[in-house]
């Protein structure tokens, strides 16, 4: 292509780009969630919460709600899974969930302690099966999809047996 000639279609092929690039960057703006790492602009996380209604909340509520509650944070490392914010912010290291990077999410982390660690988690002695720490793993990869209270507000075994 001769590149020292503006041809009208390279004047116009310029403009629609420069357009596409302000559209993209507006586009961005108005999105008030970081997109996970490794989706791309245009697929961000669904805001489909089937995997976790059904999957993640029964298996965080059953193996470990009855510590890691609000009431009852106090005494186990200070940390409430009961809602996607405190998850994100409670702890001793300030939030053990971090959408979109589950290596850098405690609260996986811990599921693959040996039992030696103090922080083992659970810490029954059956451990999590792998398929569930897999499930984990994608769900906080795919942006830890958690709805808002009181639907995504996860129960105390306690609450629902006593
Ligand atoms: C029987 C009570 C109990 C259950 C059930 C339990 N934990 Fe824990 N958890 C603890 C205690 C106690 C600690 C503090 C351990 C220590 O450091 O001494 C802790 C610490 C943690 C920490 C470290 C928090 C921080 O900020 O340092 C994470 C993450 C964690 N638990 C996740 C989980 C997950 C995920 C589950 C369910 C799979 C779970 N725990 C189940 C008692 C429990």
């Amino acid at each position: 292509m001769n590149r020292t000639h503006l041809t009208p279609s390279l004047i116009i092929g310029t403009i629609l780009v420069g357009a596409a690039a302000l559209l993209t960057n507006c586009a961005s703006v108005d999105n008030s969630a970081p997109p996970a790492a490794g989706s791309t602009a245009t697929s961000l996380p669904l805001r489909d919460d089937t995997v976790f209604m059904t999957q993640i909340k029964p298996l965080l509520e059953l193996r470990c709600l009855e510590c890691h509650n609000d009431k009852d944070a106090k005494d186990y490392a200070g940390l409430s899974l009961q809602t996607r914010q405190s998850a994100m912010t409670s702890g001793r290291s300030g939030g053990v969930l971090r959408p979109g990077d589950p290596d850098g999410s405690l609260l996986l982390r811990v599921l693959s302690y040996g039992h030696e660690h103090p922080v083992a988690m659970p810490p029954s002695p059956d451990k999590l099966w792998d398929d569930k720490k897999k499930l984990i793993h994608d769900w906080i990869k795919d942006g830890a999809v958690w709805p808002e209270p009181p639907r995504g507000r996860l129960i105390r075994p306690q609450d629902v047996w006593e």
